[in-house]
């Protein structure tokens, strides 16, 4: 069994940011600038956008985080999010989610400038996806791909399970696991809440990709021996022996399933770290694609 290890892959692809960052900066160019929109204090959202903010400073590109109110109206939002649009020197722009019940999501989503969405997540940049054409890929996803590549993991003629059909997780990796490309080629069976026989069809998988939400929704009866297994799961779960209160916990029974694999993603220390990677690669693709860089 081999690890997959986002801390190694994801700074392998920080470095070369880095690099490329600073070689904007020996020409007297500006850096990448990421703006995030945070909406309320939902705690899981605060650390992921601290986090997303920190790795920014670590590889030298500028970030803004535009606080908002739990209780904002949704056309202040909206105004936020225009003016975002028209800034200039703004490449990449993050709303994070969930947003509070008295905004329409869509609606907010819809109105980020297509060529700014480094999220991946407007209707645009999905319909490009499903064409296979060059666009934002949502961050989860493009960091798994990130990940099978830098491991070669080998996809082609494999039968991928995807647990969880969600927009920004599901959904895009079972699409992208089974276009024409290096690092897909798969058979792709995509699980949901409402999918019955759910452990036979996992035992089938290849590649599974666990993306439900639910810690311990994957359980060693569930995995054939040699599979890959990429566990999305982020969840918080009350621990008392930890000093932030809370431990991080996957969809993935870890101490079961991974002697069955050929290759497991750990939590922490797996997709999550990619999940950032890859919304850096985007943001400098996003001001690539708006600048001229020689
Ligand atoms: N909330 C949980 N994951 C994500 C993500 O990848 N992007 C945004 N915008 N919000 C999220």
């Amino acid at each position: 069994m081999h690890i997959l290890d986002g801390k190694v892959v994801s700074q392998a692809v920080k470095d070369d940011l880095k690099q490329k960052v600073a070689f904007l900066k020996e020409k007297g160019k500006r850096a990448p600038h990421l703006a995030a929109v945070l909406v309320g204090h939902n705690g899981a959202s605060e650390t992921y956008i601290a986090s997303k903010i920190k790795n920014c400073e670590e590889i030298g590109f500028a970030s803004s985080i535009i606080r908002l109110e739990e209780d904002i109206a949704e056309f202040e939002l909206i105004k936020t999010i225009k003016k975002l649009n028209e800034e200039d020197t703004i490449d990449g722009i993050l709303v994070q989610l969930p947003l509070p019940k008295q905004i329409n999501e869509q609606r907010i989503i819809h109105l980020i400038d297509p060529t700014k969405d480094v999220d991946g997540l407007h209707p645009i940049n999905t319909g490009k996806l499903v064409q296979g054409l060059p666009t934002f890929i949502p961050a989860t996803p493009y960091g798994i791909m990130l990940m099978l590549e830098h491991y070669n993991i080998q996809t082609s003629g494999k039968h991928a399970i995807v647990i969880g059909r969600s927009n920004i997780v599901g959904r895009p990796i079972s699409i992208l696991l089974n276009q024409s490309h290096p690092f897909g080629n798969c058979t792709v069976t995509v699980c949901h809440s409402k999918s019955i026989n759910l452990k036979e069809i996992c035992l089938q998988g290849d590649i599974v990709i666990a993306a439900v939400g639910i810690p311990g929704y994957v359980k060693a009866d569930m995995i054939k021996e040699n599979a890959v297994v990429i566990d999305v799961g982020i969840t918080r779960v009350k621990d008392d022996s930890k000093k932030s209160g809370f431990s991080i916990v996957g969809d993935v029974i870890f101490e079961t399933v991974a002697p069955k694999c050929s290759f497991i993603t750990p939590v922490p220390g797996g997709v999550g770290l990619m999940t950032i990677a890859a919304l850096l690669k985007n943001t400098y693709n996003a001001y690539t694609n708006r600048n001229e860089i020689l």
